[in-house]
């Protein structure tokens, strides 16, 4: 029987960088210790204050069908923390709660691409950017960064690649780069969405985890509330990967489409769910910081191993739970490395090519195991690639 294009083309095939992370999954079935750092989840759990606001909400009820655009509660407390955070005026009818941010940035270019459209993104981009771009009908082109300009867009290149685009997807802090774009950045991919008529998709899951600078979000650029929809999520900022549960803010009239269309797709998330999120929205910025502190901490400590040697580039480390390093020096690519760490010392990390091409001849590295073992890795990664280069220089 034939099936549609648009799900038999939804990825591409092909290893794409990702033989590392299913060889290092084997080797941990079949019982070998493996240093994990490909993985991007906390190393702890729901806190248990969470998960009693969601046992108590279930147990009063709320196992039904919950309202299609999310409950009142989480609307208005979503809706408060942007406006709070931007200053950007955002009532709940801005608001659609969604199982989890992948579902919103599904849902996000749904509502702006037709068939046959192009949906920008940038590269080094999060795994499933352009199989949900296809997914929403749409085709993905990718912009490229450079490594040499800490993978900042600019606006020159959208504008180059803009023909024949409804939309451009961008994420800050930066999952796989741990990038936070500058305003500089912002504002030029700003003025190239106006030029060009594109609608901004900013995907600002990591906004609790800035280790320097600040987290901009677009929407409040003048001239961006209009055209930006950002996904938001429960995942990364209060450890609730599993709970899914996300949203998009956006303009009324794009939201109240998105309402009908999670009526057909999702039809809603658990109200049990919502009322839990709602909960650690309202906890305040402590709970926040006390998720996001490991990941703090480990970027220090990570900062202090990479400053007692020159072989090891790191990407500027300013958010997010990952690390992006330079390993050009070593001649080898970023999959090339990997493989090799992997069969040598048994440690796992992610290729840059993994994530687009943009990023090659670096490896990424999630802070999500404890500091000590997370310190230990890092000095083995920096002594295995300065023996690496040594052998090259002597060649
Ligand atoms: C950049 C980025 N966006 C979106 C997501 C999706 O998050 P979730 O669907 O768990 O909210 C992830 C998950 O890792 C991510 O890294």
């Amino acid at each position: 029987m034939k099936l549609s294009q648009r799900i038999t083309h939804l990825t591409e095939g092909g290893s794409d960088g990702w033989d590392v992370f299913y060889r290092a999954r084997r080797m941990i079935d079949e019982g070998h210790a493996v240093t994990e750092l490909t993985i991007g989840e906390h190393d702890i759990r729901t806190d248990a204050s969470i998960l009693e606001a969601m046992d108590l909400s279930a147990r009063q009820g709320h196992t039904g069908y919950a309202m299609m655009p999310g409950t009142d509660l989480l609307r208005d407390t979503v809706a408060a923390r942007l406006q709070t955070r931007t200053g950007v005026p955002t009532t709940r009818n801005n608001v659609l709660i969604t199982p989890g941010g992948q579902s919103a940035l599904f849902a996000a270019h749904v509502a702006v691409c037709d068939p046959g459209d192009v949906g920008l993104f940038i590269d080094p981009y999060y795994a499933t950017y352009p199989g949900t771009i296809r997914g929403a009908g749409a085709t993905a082109r990718p912009i490229q960064t450079s490594a040499d300009d800490a993978f900042q867009p600019r606006a020159q290149r959208i504008d180059a690649a803009a023909d024949g685009a409804v939309s451009l997807l961008i994420n800050t802090p930066n999952n796989p780069t741990g990038v936070v774009y500058s305003r500089t950045t912002l504002e030029g991919v700003a003025q190239v969405c106006q030029a060009c008529d594109l609608w901004l998709i900013s995907d600002e899951v990591y906004d609790t985890q800035v280790w320097d600078g600040t987290h901009i979000s677009p929407r409040t650029l003048p001239g961006m509330t209009e055209r930006t929809l950002i996904v938001g999520s429960m995942s990364k900022s209060h450890a609730m990967t599993g709970s899914r549960c996300g949203w998009v803010v956006g303009p009324e009239e794009v939201i109240a489409h998105l309402i009908n269309l999670a009526t057909h797709t999702t039809y809603g998330v658990p109200g049990f769910i919502q009322d839990a999120a709602s909960f650690a929205l309202n906890a305040g910025n402590l709970l926040e910081e006390e998720i996001a502190a490991p990941f703090r901490r480990r970027r220090a400590l990570a900062m202090e191993v990479l400053s007692t040697q020159n072989t090891v580039g790191l990407v500027p480390a300013q958010g997010a739970m990952y690390l992006m390093l330079d390993i050009r020096a070593t001649g080898l690519d970023g999959e090339g490395f990997a493989n090799a760490l992997l069969d040598t010392h048994s440690i796992a990390a992610m290729p840059g090519e993994s994530f687009g091409t943009a990023a090659r001849g670096h490896i990424r590295v999630a802070m999500t195991i404890d500091d000590d073992r997370f310190a230990a890795a890092l000095t083995t990664i920096c002594t295995y690639a300065a023996v690496l280069a040594d052998r090259r220089a002597a060649e």
